[in-house]
């Protein structure tokens, strides 16, 4: 009896490790904004294995995955357009002839992990099957292809609850088995920051984002928005991110027409605010900037510091706005932007500003404390905080500074 009592306690205790091992694996999958890549900003759905296998090689031949890049991620357009006799999705055979479990060995095989998408409707937004009642069956076909993320669409979804479709499929990736992190992509529609913490790890907040700093562009029934207009959406939300959760802008448009100052802004912007940095330019045909801007470690370093605090607008005026990110050790990251159309000067005593923050209880006085700057575009230290900073800022520019407290 004392031995079958000890059976029993031992497989209680071993089922309850794996449970606890297995919730932690899901936990803890997604502890800084996620780093990757994803096909939908350049390709939509014009993609094929032998282009993807290329931009694979290109992702590590570039440098983006030692700067910390991770996912590879296939957008809307990879399905063919019905599912097979078991209700199976099914790769496009033309686009994906070695088909979908060999593709994402592939990227497995250079170190990367692999991401795939669908949609919360009935089809997802170009037309091909949504995932609506198949949850799980899709769910189980993801895992035996070895996916690692999951971003999921809200097109065609009328008359579906979006945070029951959202709970449903984050259940079903549990069941599954296989941790992925789970995009949810409802727009904002639904303020998801009020409850998709334990649903998913990053939720969209906005429209589609197009390669403009400042100007929407029209769609026709709707507008894609400029860097700047996302960059606006964000203070009101800003608590809801953390480590593990995270307020998703929408993907990078580095390198897709914006001019290299603007691009430098986007990706300093993005970094401030915590955001999934989510590259979706050609990594095949990057100019020497736009791999600089992409693969800048000092400023990937901002957004995945472990505090995992989203930066907010601290001082707007006359087209000249500063944004303060909080970092662990007391640290803190600076952006200065010239928003405005012409040529600027910074002109920025510290001492005479204090700096505060409701969220992290942040409240900084620079006549008590010094810190040293350091430009991580120059990628030199400029002075501390002891000082006035003056310096010229062209129309669109920023200038980041990381504070490093010294006492
Ligand atoms: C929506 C999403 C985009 C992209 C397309 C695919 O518009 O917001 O990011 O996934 O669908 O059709």
């Amino acid at each position: 009896m004392k031995y079958f009592k000890t059976i029993i306690i031992t497989f209680l205790l071993t089922a309850g490790l794996s449970i606890n091992l297995f919730a932690q694996k899901f936990e803890e999958l997604a502890l800084t904004p996620p780093m990757g890549w994803n096909s939908w900003n350049t390709f939509q759905t014009n993609i094929n294995e032998q282009m993807l296998r290329d931009m694979v090689d290109a992702y590590v031949l570039s440098g983006m995955k030692d700067a910390g890049y991770t996912y590879f991620v296939l957008d809307d357009g990879w399905m063919a357009m019905d599912r097979d006799a078991n209700g199976s999705l099914v790769a496009d055979p033309k686009k994906f002839p070695t088909g979908m479990k060999a593709f994402a060995d592939y990227v497995h095989s250079k170190g990367l992990k692999f991401g795939i998408y669908n949609c919360a409707g009935t089809k997802t937004c170009a037309g091909y099957p949504g995932t609506h009642g198949y949850e799980y069956q899709d769910a189980r076909l993801y895992a035996s292809w070895g996916v690692d993320y999951l971003k999921y669409d809200w097109c065609n979804t009328d008359s579906i609850n979006a945070r029951d479709a959202y709970l449903t499929m984050s259940r079903a990736i549990r069941a599954a088995g296989r941790p992925m992190v789970f995009s949810l992509c409802e727009w904002g529609n639904h303020a998801p920051w009020l409850w998709a913490k334990n649903v998913g790890q990053l939720w969209r907040i906005t429209s589609d984002i197009h390669a403009g700093f400042d100007k929407d562009l029209s769609n026709g029934s709707w507008s894609s928005y400029s860097v700047m207009h996302i960059v606006d959406l964000q203070d009101k939300i800003r608590q809801y991110a953390g480590p593990g959760h995270w307020n998703d802008p929408d993907m990078l448009e580095v390198g897709k027409g914006m001019t290299v100052d603007e691009d430098k802004a986007h990706f300093s912007l993005w970094c401030m605010l915590a955001a999934p940095l989510i590259a979706g330019n050609d990594l095949r045909k990057m100019t020497p900037q736009t791999i600089a801007i992409q693969t800048n470690k000092e400023l990937i370093a901002i957004d995945q510091d472990s505090l995992g605090v989203e930066g907010f607008k601290y001082y707007d005026f006359d087209g000249m706005e500063i944004f303060v990110k909080p970092l662990k050790d007391n640290n803190l990251a600076v952006c200065f932007l010239n928003r405005s159309g012409r040529p600027q000067n910074i002109y920025w005593d510290w001492k005479a500003h204090t700096i505060t923050d409701g969220i992290t209880k942040l409240n900084i006085d620079f006549n008590n404390s010094t810190y040293i700057l350091r430009d991580l575009w120059a990628k030199k230290d400029i002075g501390t905080t002891a000082k006035i900073l003056k310096q010229p800022i062209a129309s669109h520019q920023v200038v980041m500074l990381k504070l490093t407290k010294t006492n």
